[in-house]
């Protein structure tokens, strides 16, 4: 059952175009129980984890923030808060994700908009600030997707991430596999009758790269880690890179960040 199971989410998720139309579909199906699933799936650490990951934000006067598979729009309304005379944009292909975002918000410098994350509206090296939470891992294609973050981030721009994250080590990362997908299930099972419906995160996980490969292609792709925290052992990381200006320099923050 498990292989049949495994083999139908693998075929969906076997090309770009094929995960964008699963994640259109699935987050489209789970949109009114997103916000709730989010906190319980991490022991209600997911809220704190994003106010975490905005207050490593370095401070600006008014920037132009885009904020990658907005979702509900946690991150966006917590930009706005931090940047009262920034802008913010929030992207995400999930129509039912984003109305829930516009009803939430009561934020006059804040927008939701239908857009991927792969191709955004952004001019060119116009945006101070990229952010993404849970972004990266649902990207169709992660390569594609970093590039179009350096296209749009202004050199020496910065870009912070959230996401569940994988160890290098086979046994710490089939640990890990094993563990999240019992957690997942549970909660499948818990609000849907149906164990696998969040089995995708451990599927999608699986594919995405392991820490040291990650930032090895962040490097590659012409950003510095600032910062990276990790929370439950690993499971969940924190990134905050910054945009190489095009002297090959990264420019200096006004705030170190730690
Ligand atoms: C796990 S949710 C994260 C939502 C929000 N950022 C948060 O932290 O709660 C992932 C989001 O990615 C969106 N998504 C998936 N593929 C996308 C793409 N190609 N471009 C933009 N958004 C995408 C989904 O619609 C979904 O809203």
């Amino acid at each position: 059952m498990e292989q049949r199971v495994t083999l139908k989410l693998a075929d969906k998720l076997a090309s770009p175009e094929r995960k964008r139309r699963y994640n259109e579909e699935m987050f489209a199906e789970i949109a009114p129980r997103y916000d709730f699933i989010t906190r319980a799936l991490s022991f209600w650490r997911d809220a704190g984890w994003k106010r975490e990951l905005v207050a490593l934000l370095p401070p600006h006067d008014a920037p132009l923030c885009l904020d990658l598979a907005c979702g509900t729009g946690d991150i966006a309304f917590l930009l706005a808060k931090k940047y009262p005379a920034g802008r913010i944009i929030g992207v995400d292909v999930t129509e039912k994700m984003l109305m829930l975002a516009r009803r939430r918000n009561a934020c006059p410098n804040v927008g939701f908009f239908r857009q991927d994350m792969m191709r955004t509206n952004a001019d060119t090296a116009s945006v101070d600030i990229v952010t993404g939470g849970y972004a990266l891992r649902n990207a169709p294609d992660l390569e594609r997707t970093l590039d179009e973050i350096a296209r749009v981030l202004r050199p020496g721009g910065v870009a912070a991430f959230l996401d569940f994250s994988r160890p290098a080590s086979p046994l710490a990362n089939g640990l890990q596999h094993a563990l999240l997908k019992a957690w997942t299930s549970l909660w499948g099972f818990a609000l849907h009758r149906n164990p696998e419906v969040y089995n995708y995160i451990a599927e999608s996980l699986r594919r995405y790269p392991d820490r040291a490969a990650l930032r090895s292609l962040l490097e590659r792709k012409g950003f510095t880690i600032e910062h990276s925290r990790l929370h439950f052992f690993g499971i969940t990381q924190m990134l905050i890179v910054r945009k190489i200006a095009s002297t090959g320099e990264p420019v200096p923050c006004p705030k170190t960040l730690t």
